[in-house]
């Protein structure tokens, strides 16, 4: 599965759910979370995220370890988003 991780925190630029073919990703306040039993790990999130928050969760840099459990428990209690919307960070 792919994991959205901190710079996502606060930003929400929501490029990423538009390219999703399985509408994995779930959305709070602040971030996104993709859900690891509906990722198909096509990537084709990865790039369209300005930040570069989406990684494989084999990648996800050391600091951020903690956002694989979080992606994975958080989403069973969230709304899936598809749409784009305004993000959070100025632009
Ligand atoms: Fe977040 Fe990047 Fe998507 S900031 S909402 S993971 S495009």
């Amino acid at each position: 599965t792919h994991v959205v991780t901190q710079p996502c925190f606060g930003c929400k630029y929501t490029d990423c759910v538009v390219v999703c073919p399985v509408e994995c990703f779930y959305e709070d306040e602040k971030m996104l979370y993709i859900h690891p039993e509906e990722c198909i790990d096509c990537e084709a999130c990865v790039p369209e995220c300005p930040v570069e928050a989406i990684f494989h969760e084999d990648n996800v840099p050391e600091d951020w370890q903690e956002y694989i459990a979080m992606n994975a428990e958080k989403c069973d209690d969230l709304e899936v988003i598809t749409e784009k919307k305004e993000p959070l960070a100025e632009e």
